[in-house]
């Protein structure tokens, strides 16, 4: 870049900056609202926190930028302020790949998440998610983040990975941690706290990997990508750790998010739990509204060609593009009143998946276990309501947005098995 590019765009930093915090201690809807301010006074707005980045805020650019993927933008890195979620600067597979590679790991990865392979896996959802309610059905109250929604995507991915459950717990703080850091930890704590994370569950996969490649292959994950040659070469160790922990973070984070803002949602406004059970063809709408309210994931993309245009801005290479794909699937302009939920939504496909080549691999699987879900759960405690006793629901913000400190209180009924 020349001296006089370099001072374009500092100009242009200077006229559309107001900065952005994607890490603000504030609610999920206070940032929402942030974000709609944004959307109607400044659409795109460079924020020079961290690394620096430009902020989207319509459907449109959102869904623009990300359809653009691999013809002028690479996902790498994925955060916001430009660090490597796991500590690293190792672009992480395939989130984080583009081009002929990133390719070759979808075709790969495609037919094992096709709706017909993970329905094979309905059954066992099922009776992981049964157990799980067992184990609060008989008290009348639960954690539900710490008793269901974190557990049950992690018995998940364990189940299609192909992975031992019984470490499942294990990882799961692990990934937690990766994460989102330590809760209220400073930058330095979190950076501290998640190069530990790292370490652990490094050491963990590293004992794994030669006992799983030395093991007969079965149909699930870690099967498929241990014999997967890409551009020719088989997987390094540490190419398949990274993939590893990309599973875990991808699947758990997100679902868990989606069920545990739900269900303050649903302990909130009880007639709307009714009303999505209310026929059986009312469950699978009122789910992809659910998706569209609550979506967690945030991703941020960087300009690799000379430059990339957005919104009539003319960004040069190295850019990060910060799309927050709440704010895409709160657009006024796709849906009046963005912050109600609807069950009877004609509207347009939410982004809650992203678009484009790296649309979410894995959602006929999330779609499943949201299903399973919530049809056990319903089934189990047909009533409920937040637990007075408990502490009230936290949300956070971060690499994929949800809550914390779910504690719902219902009838107690019998354990199952
Ligand atoms: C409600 C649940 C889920 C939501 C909302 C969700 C959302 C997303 C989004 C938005 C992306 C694209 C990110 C980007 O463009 O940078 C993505 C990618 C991905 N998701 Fe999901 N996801 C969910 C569940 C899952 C599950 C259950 C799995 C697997 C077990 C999974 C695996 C992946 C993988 C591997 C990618 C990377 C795809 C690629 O780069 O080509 N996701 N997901």
């Amino acid at each position: 870049m020349t001296d006089t590019d370099q001072t374009t765009l500092d100009e242009l930093r200077a006229e559309y900056r107001r900065d952005y915090d994607p890490y603000a201690a504030s609610t999920i809807s206070e940032h929402l609202g942030e974000l709609a301010d944004r959307r109607e006074q400044l659409p795109v707005s460079y924020s020079a926190r961290g690394n620096g980045c430009w902020v989207l805020t319509e459907y449109d650019d959102i869904s623009a930028l990300l359809r653009r993927n691999n013809r002028g933008v690479v996902s790498f890195p994925n955060e916001p302020d430009g660090i490597n979620a796991v500590g690293t600067r190792v672009a992480q597979i395939p989130i984080e790949i583009d081009g002929a590679a990133h390719r070759q790991y979808r075709q790969l990865l495609d037919p094992i998440f096709a709706p017909k392979r993970v329905a094979q896996l309905a059954d066992e959802l099922e009776l992981q998610a049964n157990k799980l309610i067992d184990e609060f059905i008989e008290a009348g109250t639960c954690d539900f983040v710490n008793g269901f929604a974190l557990p049950f995507p992690g018995a998940t991915v364990m189940a299609i990975m192909g992975w031992p459950l019984e470490d499942m717990q294990q990882m799961n703080r692990w990934v937690d941690v990766l994460l989102h850091g330590v809760r209220g930890g400073s930058l330095e704590e979190n950076a501290r706290a998640r190069g530990v994370a790292h370490a652990e569950f490094s050491a963990y996969m590293m004992k794994k990997i030669p006992e799983w490649r030395a093991a007969p292959r079965r149909e699930n994950v870690t099967s498929v990508i241990l014999d997967a040659e890409i551009e020719g070469e088989k997987l390094s160790d540490e190419q398949l750790f990274d993939f590893f922990v990309l599973m875990m973070s991808a699947g758990l984070d997100t679902v868990q998010s989606v069920l545990a803002q739900s269900m303050v949602y649903f302990a909130r406004n009880p007639a709307r739990w009714d009303e999505m059970f209310s026929t059986p063809e009312t469950l699978a709408p009122a789910i992809e509204e659910l998706l569209r309210w609550t979506t967690p994931p945030v991703p941020t993309r960087t300009v690799a060609d000379e430059s990339l245009e957005i919104h009539g801005l003319r960004l040069p290479r190295g850019e990060r593009i910060h799309a927050p794909l709440a704010a895409g699937n709160r657009d006024p302009k796709y849906y009046p009143d963005p912050d109600e939920i609807r069950f009877d939504r004609e509207a347009k496909p939410h982004l809650a998946f992203g678009v484009g080549p790296h649309r979410c691999v894995g959602l006929h699987l999330a779609r499943l276990e949201l299903k399973i879900a919530f049809t056990a759960l319903r089934r189990r405690m047909p009533t409920f309501g937040l637990d007075p006793a408990g502490p009230a629901p936290q949300e956070h913000l971060g690499l994929a947005w949800g809550v914390d400190d779910v504690h719902l209180r219902f009838a107690p009924g019998p354990r199952e098995h």
